[in-house]
């Protein structure tokens, strides 16, 4: 789906996906951000802006290092969280604003 013109990525995260976003060492990272803090409506849902914070291209999902989404433009792989690891990208993938409404449904903006 789309926000104000620009992609955004829903993922239902594993258990797997949870434990491997919560075992970073958070000081080491280009945008130091913990996982609850990105994660607005509990663990089990990321929400984030399909946009590389490098140029604006649109990351592949379930790919990279990291096995959250990579950039193959200039190579940046962020993980399960949505987090800058490894490439040239500055920043963390955005976060839109939403909130569940109802169950099964979620409000972007
Ligand atoms: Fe994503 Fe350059 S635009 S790595």
């Amino acid at each position: 789906i789309k926000w104000r013109g620009k992609p955004v990525f829903i993922r239902h995260r594993s258990a797997d996906e949870i434990a491997e976003a919560n075992s970073c060492d958070v000081t080491e990272l280009r945008d130091p951000e913990t996982d609850d803090v990105r994660v607005l409506e509990g663990p089990e849902w990321l929400v984030v802006l399909g946009v590389c914070t490098h140029l604006g291209c649109v990351p592949i999902p379930y790919a990279g290092e990291y096995h959250g989404y990579f950039c193959p433009c200039h190579g940046s792989h962020y993980d399960t969280s949505g987090r800058i690891r490894k490439g040239p990208a500055p920043l963390n993938l955005e976060l839109p604003p939403y909130k569940f409404i109802e169950e099964g449904k979620l409000l972007i903006g």
